[in-house]
Parts: C-alpha cells; structure tokens; sequence
C-alpha cells in the first residue's frame, strides 16, 4: 500500500487530479432564459462532486460577442452577462470550494474579439496609443504555418479599411492577434490573471499556446525570447498563489512539447495531450494496442513538476493532424465514413460514443484508458453519460449541445422554450435515451461505471504521481502498463481487440489483488499465468509484495 493516499491539498494537487471541462452555457440554465449559467452549475456540484471530479475548468467565461464560444474576448474584467454576474460566480467559486473541487477556466492570451475596445481604438488611426496593442502591416505576410480553420478563413492578414493596413489573425478575422512583445499588453494581462487568482480561480487553461510564442514569419511575435510570455506567466502565478496551475492547449510536433514546459521546468504545468489522443483513436480504430503503446513509449518525459493531461474528447474537432495520411484515412473510414462528420480535412467532428458505434463495452474501455494511463485526465462535459453530437450545428459546435439531464423537455437543460445552445433530441443519442437522471437508477449504466474508474483512480495514486512504464504483453491487442509510487504499485491490463484473449505478461512475484475490472469479470489465475481478458475488457490489479 502506498504510504500516501491523496495529495488533494497539496501544491501538486493537479497530478492526481480529475479535470472536467464545462460549457457554462450548455450546462444547466437556472432562470429559464435559455442559457446555462454559473447558478444552473453551482446546483449540479452535488453532482460533480459525487462523480469524483476534484477540477472544474470553465470553458470561456469573459465577456464575449460568442462569435467563438467565447474565445473571442471583450472584456477580461468581466464575466459574459448571460452566464451570471461576478457575485454569481464568486458564490459558485465558494460552493466548489466546499465541496473540494478547484476552479480553472480558459484565458485567452493569443488574441481579442474586434469587439475589444483595446481593437476599436486601435484602429480608430494609426497613431492611436492601442495600436500597438496588435500586429499591423501594410501588406499580407506569408503565412508558413497555414490556414487554422480551411474552408472558413482563407488568409492571416485582413485589412482594416479605414487605416489601409492589415492586422494578423490567426484564427478567425474577428480575433486579431495582440501584440504579445508590447509591454503595456503584459502588464495587462498580469493584472487580469491577477484579478480571476484574486476571485479564487486555481489557475487558468491557457489557449493557443503555441501561437503565443511562434515566430517564423509572423514579425511582432517575440523573435528573441519566443518563450517569455509564458514564462512571465508562470512567475506571476507562481509569486501570487503558489498552487495554481497553467494548463496549456498546444498540438505540436513531439520534439517541440518539453519546450512548453521550460527547461527548468517553469512554464506550463500541464500541457493536453494531443498525440496521446490521435494514438488512442487510432488503436481504437484497428483495435491494436500498437499505436497506443508505441507513442507512449515515444513519449518525452516531463520535468518532475510538470505533467500531461490525457483526454478523449475536446470540445474542438477530434484533429487527426499527428497522424499520417493513411492512419487518418483510416480513422476516417471506421469513425468519420461520411464526408459531414470531417472537419477541415483532418478532424472528426462526432463525440466518442457515436465514432465507437454507441457501444458501451468499447466506451468504458476508452475511459478505462482515460483514467489508468499516466499524467492527469481530462473529461468534457457530457462523456460521462455518452452523450453524442448534432451534426446539423455548422462546424465544432456539433459537440457542443446542452447537457442531458433528463426526459425532461430541453433534456432537463432549460425550461426555455427556445435554448442557446443546440440540444441532441431524438436518436440513440437523443436525451430522452441518455441522460442523467435514467443513468443515475441504471446500475449497469455508462455512468456508474465511469464513477467507478474515477473511484478506483483515486485509489491508485501510483497513477497521477508516480513512475510507471509499459509491460511487454504477447498480444498485439493487449496494453499493460504499470505505476510505482511510494511503495505502491499498480498494474492494469486492457484489451483493445474485440476478440478474448489470455495475456502473458510478467507480474513478478507480486500477490494480485483485483481493483477494479469491466463487468465480465473472472477469477484471477491463482499463479503467475496468462490473464483472461475479454473482448474490449480491462482489469485493474494492485500488486502486493509477495508473502
Ligand atoms: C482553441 C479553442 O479550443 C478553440 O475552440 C478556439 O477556436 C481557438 N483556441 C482560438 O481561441
């Protein structure tokens, strides 16, 4: 047995920590206007708190036209209006608390909404005192990195008429890229994280990192220190509440990701994982291991202080950018088969349950994974009870509909007769079939057994904090990895393949003793042996010194 259970209040509490991502706004609707609010998820922390999440981040919570759910900022002084007041907010900050769940939420550094006053006077003239504020040229650069949304931008620069010169935005036109090298827009943005730290935020989700530190031909990008604004970050945070986390969005190529944690281990504490993601659909895709395993086994290690964060599902498409061509193709051909389930040529925009065909065995064997492999997991709101998408909503908002609460109408969401965010009415997936509350009576339900996982993570602390490596099996559908952590070791075996198998794989000496298993559990061989496993079956053993 470990010596240690928990680090839940220490300063590295986010190793062991299980994060949920929520849309306020499709979460629940408490006044009946027909957008989720900071009361509507204040009332479901019950909820959350019994499912076992210790971490909420809040999707973008600052004032914003929505143009981008909210990743279009103009005002970082203030909540969105719809969702709630500061004093609402606050409150629900409070009632996290209580329960002992920690509160981070999405800043947006890379760029603004054009609704920013900051962009409205920085474009009412050239020589306006925001100008500077952003990135203007009088011609459109090159762009070596592309097009970050093909089919909906066609170029980087977009010229502002009145002033005859281009600014750069690399997402939508309506997000001009501030200036990142200028320090008025630093000391702004150290005293807006000093605000949201002040209100009781453990820290911040920290969006398109990469695009924060990039140079090649994008000039006013930090060309000498590309990676001082994360770093100014990091010492911000660090000098003003020591427990609070950075967790950065950056997909890059593997030999760039050590970077974003500093070579002293000092800019982001937790960086998404995204090739892990790309890895893991592909091996549920061929129901091979391989894939999985063989990035893991790629995987750069992390400074002892930082970590990775696994997820399945963000709220963005699933981007299968990491892969090559032919694995994509693959991807495609068993998750995606029709062209309006892609999304810019190299994402899904469907939510597992309807990439794995609604099939409760392979799901819970995907959150099995979620929940036992290395580093920090990472839940989107919603994956819990396998809620599905709406691909009549244009683009990634498909994934994006309201919570499933119940056969209610609106799913329980809102008593509203009309709703801001799309809700999946009728199918397999429509919430009259999934939804909280018929899940919460269903012992067998999607549910309880990801309460499970989460109960049995909690239990393996070995997973969150210690060092583990992967366990050579004889199955190519097979993964088995272990953990080590002050004195305690846990091993967990999964099957990806569809077929049973037996897996031979080395134990030591150690006396096995089941955690936790899927539903078609069978005895443990009573000596070292193979492990039976099913289709799509997983078991989770802690391994005791022998005697
Ligand atoms: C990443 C977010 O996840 C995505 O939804 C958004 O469009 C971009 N960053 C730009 O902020």
């Amino acid at each position: 047995m470990p010596a240690v259970r928990s680090e839940a209040t220490s300063d590295l509490w986010w190793k062991d920590a299980v994060i949920y991502g929520v849309d306020v706004k499709a979460f629940q609707d408490s006044d009946g206007d027909g957008i989720g609010d900071f009361d509507g998820l204040a009332e479901r922390l019950g909820y959350l708190a019994e499912l076992g999440v210790t971490c909420l981040w809040l999707l973008p919570i600052m004032r914003s036209p929505w143009r981008d759910n909210g990743y279009d900022v103009a005002d970082y002084f203030d909540v969105d209006r719809r969702l709630g007041t500061m004093g609402d907010l606050v409150e629900l900050l409070r009632a996290a608390r209580e329960r002992g769940i920690r509160v981070i939420t999405d800043l947006v550094v890379n760029h603004t909404s054009d609704e920013h006053p900051w962009f409205r006077a920085a474009r009412s003239s050239r020589d306006n005192p925001y100008r500077d504020y952003y990135v203007w040229r009088d011609r459109p650069q090159p762009q070596p990195r592309g097009i970050v949304f093909p089919g909906e931008e066609t170029s980087n620069w977009e010229l502002d008429q009145a002033t005859g010169q281009y600014y750069l935005h690399r997402f939508y036109r309506f997000q001009p890229d501030l200036n990142i090298e200028n320090p008025r827009v630093r000391a702004e943005f150290q005293k807006i994280m000093g605000l949201w730290l002040e209100l009781g935020f453990s820290g911040f989700r920290v969006d398109a990192a990469p695009f924060l530190i990039e140079t090649a031909g994008l000039p006013g990008k930090s060309p000498d220190d590309p990676h001082a604004p994360l770093r100014h970050m990091r010492e911000l945070l660090s000098r003003r509440r020591g427990d609070a986390i950075l967790l950065g969005e950056a997909n890059v190529a593997p030999d760039q990701i050590t970077g974003y944690f500093g070579r002293y281990g000092n800019e982001l504490h937790l960086l998404l994982n995204f090739i892990l993601n790309q890895a893991l659909v592909l091996s549920l895709a061929r129901e091979d291991a391989r894939p999985l395993a063989e990035h893991l086994r790629d995987l750069p290690t992390t400074p002892l202080t930082c970590q990775y964060a696994n997820f399945t599902r963000s709220a963005d498409e699933l981007s299968l950018d990491r892969l090559t061509a032919d694995e994509r193709a693959e991807v495609f051909a068993a998750f995606a088969p029709e062209e309006r389930m892609r999304l810019y040529g190299r994402g899904i925009r469907r939510r597992l349950p309807s990439m794995l065909g609604g099939d409760q065995r392979r799901l819970e064997l995907a959150y099995s994974l979620l929940f036992s492999l290395p580093d920090t997991p990472v839940l989107l709101y919603g994956e819990e009870i396998g809620m599905g998408e709406d691909l009549d909503v244009p683009s990634r908002a498909s994934v994006r509909t309201a919570m499933q609460w119940s056969d209610a109408p609106n799913g329980g969401f809102s008593t509203a007769e009309r709703i801001h965010p799309a809700i999946v009415a009728d199918g397999p997936f429509g919430y009259r079939q999934v939804n909280v509350r018929a899940q919460l009576r269903d012992p067998d339900s999607l549910l309880h057994q990801v309460g499970a996982l989460i109960r049995t993570r909690k239990d393996c602390p070995e997973l969150g904090f210690g060092e583990w490596r992967l366990l050579q099996t004889d199955q190519p559908g097979a993964l088995a990895h272990q953990a080590d952590w002050a004195g305690g070791s846990v091993a967990v075996l999964h099957n990806l393949a569809g077929t049973g198998c037996q897996v031979k794989v080395d134990l030591g000496a150690a006396r096995v003793e089941e955690q936790l298993a899927d539903r078609r559990e069978r005895p443990l061989p009573d000596q070292a042996g193979p492990i039976p496993l099913e289709p799509y079956g997983w078991r989770w053993l802690r391994l005791h010194p022998p005697g």
